[in-house]
């Protein structure tokens, strides 16, 4: 084992600082707690005035911290008209809500100190503070390198294993504490309690499978399709031990969509399970595995071995047949590394830790590559300050663990910080609505973690359901979608039983963590609006033309990040130019700068910050569509649709849905001599399900004479997009067929015209970007 050279950091000095604070915060929660009985009508200016010298009060009037720098003028326009451009004006200002004296007097974060060490007079050294919350082998020498922007390196010369820093470490106070538990679907099958010591054996034995059968090292790629069982994260830390770069696969992704994925990352591994329980179904998974193998070797891509985890040991629940000499189950392999111990690799700070693909405005996803260091640093610092994770806590995020929000906090944030985490198999209504209340008050779950479309479900079916179950959570995170403020109210009052407090944090796949979030123990929360920047995070809202807009300015525009952070991705696997360009060009003014300040991020989200220093987030300004929070790329859902050799043009647009969010509508346009049919439509959504998965299976198909059209022959997805969400389909007298608006719109809506709706601002500003 090597020697693990800590710096203690400044963090044993906080724990005597945070004594001291400690009672004044208790004493200021008490006057907070006060007043939060007292406002409830009060508006939050007058909210915040009252409190004048807390943190409250200063958090609800940080001004936006934006740079006085005027970058050049973007080309695309997402944000083009001034009526369009306001938007943002016509929200209802929210009550404040505020945190517990409870909550705030065992809060990871509640030094107001602590915070302050993270001004951008203090970047980026404020950053240590977030890494020295890991084990590091050989401590850095520079916080941060910015001699080739934007690629930036983090905590450079310093060495570490993410798994080590998951798992080995926690050995010595938490051998027998449950690292994970797994709660599987089907509810009369118990539950599975692996502690730290089961998850160290079972992940050193995985890696020396995958060391000395699979023959992978440091640097190869790994593609992992699988659903959420314990197998996942154990094959993700064993791979993280070895330097092996994981690319997990959503498991409801296809197997079309698995075999390109790993072609692009180059993996010559698959690992998959042969199926899951999902909404009361099996689902046989092991089938995609072949169409995943078939489809990478399209690709160029050979893949030589398949490694299968059964879900049941000892019995293969699928139909599908073992190829001899490429599929394996693992349970056969593993008798053969019994007890088997891997040394943790020693990685440096800046090697790839995994690949996270995610949509984009072009066909062709992308690979965000995540660094060892920098990452596990953020999410280790975020989980712990802004999820308040305790090693005391049973922490529940229901996410998927194949997207960003399950690896770094159901994974790597909260298994850095010793924690025990939930893994749940299924859907969060089955058998009933009343489920997830079940899980959290058997196990114990005192912090919560899910999305707005899952909040809106739960509240559709079973609205009363939490009050029938004695738990009680302390705290609970929504992520992925904005959130309405009466969603967030119920979740609030019904699911937090008003004792918890909320986070709503945005961020992004290739963000890593948090961005923007209130701190849960010294912010107010309001409802709808994500909150101030989250530490060592330095946003700023500009128009297209580079102006920045500030607090107050009652205008949307592009939120970006002033600076770099060490969870930001290091570039898209293989396209290091489609990453400058994706998120970086937009708004850098000198492309030869050597200065961070130079080359703010770009999220493609659309956002307005009132007066009180709150950003709400708007959505996407791209081609893509968030269903359900999660990000479908119309123009892969569009490609799709072109494969299919009678369709002429395929255009894809979001419509809302009362639960969902977003939802894909597509309209298509065929060829000459074809006739329309309910075949055709058939064939659209069977083709999108094969080529993508279930989860861009489109609302509605709409099959039209034309599309609309520039005169350049762009077509006009705004207006298809107002039609779907009977909006205004505003001036289109410059189109080169206007006749057409009218017709596409009676195929829609029928021939009687509906009102029109104000409608959301993504919509309104959708395909803008383009
Ligand atoms: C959206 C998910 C409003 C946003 C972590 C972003 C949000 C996209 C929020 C990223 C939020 C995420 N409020 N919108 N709290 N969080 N989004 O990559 O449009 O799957 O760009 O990462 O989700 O989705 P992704």
């Amino acid at each position: 084992m090597p020697v693990r050279d800590r710096d203690p950091g400044p963090l044993t000095a906080r724990v005597a600082r945070e004594h001291h604070l400690f009672a004044e915060n208790f004493k200021r929660s008490l006057v907070v707690a006060k007043s939060a009985k007292k406002k409830a009508k009060t508006k939050p200016k007058a909210a915040a005035k009252s409190h004048d010298n807390g943190p409250l009060a200063k958090a609800a009037k940080t001004p936006a911290t934006g740079s006085a720098k005027h970058p050049m003028p973007g080309k695309d326009a997402p944000f083009p008209k001034e009526n369009e451009a306001q938007i943002a004006v016509h929200w209802k200002e929210e009550d404040l809500f505020f945190p517990s004296a409870k909550f705030i007097g065992q809060a990871n974060l509640n030094d107001p100190t602590f915070v302050a060490q993270f001004d951008e007079a203090n970047f980026p050294e404020c950053f240590r503070a977030y890494a020295d919350l890991l084990d590091w082998d050989h401590y850095w020498h520079t916080t941060l390198d910015t001699s080739n922007p934007p690629f930036w390196k983090w905590f450079v010369g310093g060495k570490l294993n993410a798994c080590y820093n998951c798992v080995d470490r926690h050995l010595a106070q938490h051998k027998n504490k449950a690292a994970l538990i797994f709660v599987p679907e089907p509810e009369h099958e118990a539950a599975q309690v692996i502690t730290y010591q089961e998850l160290y054996r079972r992940v050193n034995e995985t890696a020396a499978m995958l060391r000395d059968f699979a023959g992978l090292t440091a640097g190869d790629r790994v593609t992992i399709h699988m659903p959420m069982i314990p197998e996942l994260p154990i094959t993700m830390l064993a791979c993280a031990r070895l330097g092996v770069i994981h690319s997990v696969v959503f498991g409801g992704f296809s197997g079309e969509a698995c075999g390109l994925r790993a072609a692009d990352s180059g993996s010559r591994v698959l690992i998959y399970a042969d199926g899951y329980h999902r909404n009361g179904k099996w689902v046989d998974h092991k089938a995609s595995a072949d169409v995943a193998v078939d489809t990478a070797a399209k690709e160029g891509q050979h893949i030589d071995k398949v490694l299968i985890w059964k879900r049941y040991p000892r019995h293969f629940r699928s139909e599908s047949p073992m190829i001899m000499g490429r599929d394996y189950f693992v349970e056969d392999i593993l008798h053969d590394y019994h007890n088997h111990i891997v040394e943790p690799v020693s990685q440096d700070a800046d090697a790839p830790l995994f690949l996270m693909y995610t949509s984009g405005t072009t066909g062709k996803p992308k690979g965000c590559q995540h660094r060892t260091g920098g990452y596990l640093a953020y999410v280790a610092g975020t989980s712990k300050f802004y999820q308040d994770i305790h090693p005391t806590d049973v922490y529940w995020c229901m996410a998927d663990i194949g997207w960003i929000t399950g690896h770094s906090y159901i994974v790597y944030g909260p298994l850095a910080l010793g924690a025990t985490s939930v893994l749940y198999e299924g859907v969060p209504q089955f058998p009933d609505a009343g489920r997830p209340w079940r899980i959290a008050e058997r196990l114990d779950v005192n912090i919560f973690h899910t999305s707005p479309t899952a909040i809106r479900m739960l509240r559709k079916a079973g609205g009363e359901e939490p009050k029938k179950y004695n738990y009680h959570f302390k705290h609970m995170t929504t992520v992925g979608e904005p959130i309405e403020p009466d969603v967030w109210r119920w979740y609030h009052e019904v699911v937090g039983k008003g004792e918890a407090v909320i986070v709503d944090t945005w961020w992004q796949t290739e963000t890593g963590g948090f961005l923007i979030t209130t701190k849960p123990a010294l912010d107010a929360m309001k409802p709808g609006s994500a909150g101030p920047a989250a530490l060592g995070i330095y946003p700023v809202i500009w128009d297209e033309n580079g102006k920045e807009l500030k607090a107050g300015a009652g205008t949307a525009g592009n939120i970006c990040i002033r600076n770099p952070w060490p969870g930001i991705m290091q570039t898209i696997w293989g396209s290091p130019e489609r990453f400058v360009t994706q998120y970086y060009k937009k708004y850098c003014k000198d492309p030869n700068s050597k200065d961070w300040r130079d080359w703010p991020y770009y999220a493609a989200d659309g956002a307005v910050l009132p007066a009180d220093g709150y950003y709400r987030i708007l959505g996407r300004v791209d081609d893509v569509i968030n269903v359900a929070g999660h990000r479908l790329g119309t123009k892969e859902v569009e490609s799709a649709c072109l494969s299919i050799l009678d369709i002429a043009e395929a255009a894809v647009v979001p419509a809302v849905d009362e639960v969902k969010g977003r939802v894909p509508v597509v309209y298509i346009s065929l060829k000459p001599g074809i006739t329309a049919s309910k075949q055709i439509q058939d064939k659209v959504t069977s083709t999108i399900e094969t080529m993508i998965g279930k989860i861009a299976r489109p609302k509605m198909i709409h099959i039209v004479p034309d599309m609309p059209k520039t005169r350049s022959g762009k077509i006009m997805r705004r207006v298809l997009a107002a039609i779907s969400n009977h909006m205004d389909t505003g001036d289109i007298t410059t189109l080169a067929n206007p006749d057409i608006v009218e017709q596409i719109r009676e195929i829609v809506q029928g021939r009687v015209r509906t009102p029109v709706q104000e409608g959301p601002a993504d919509i309104k500003l959708f395909g803008e970007d383009a």
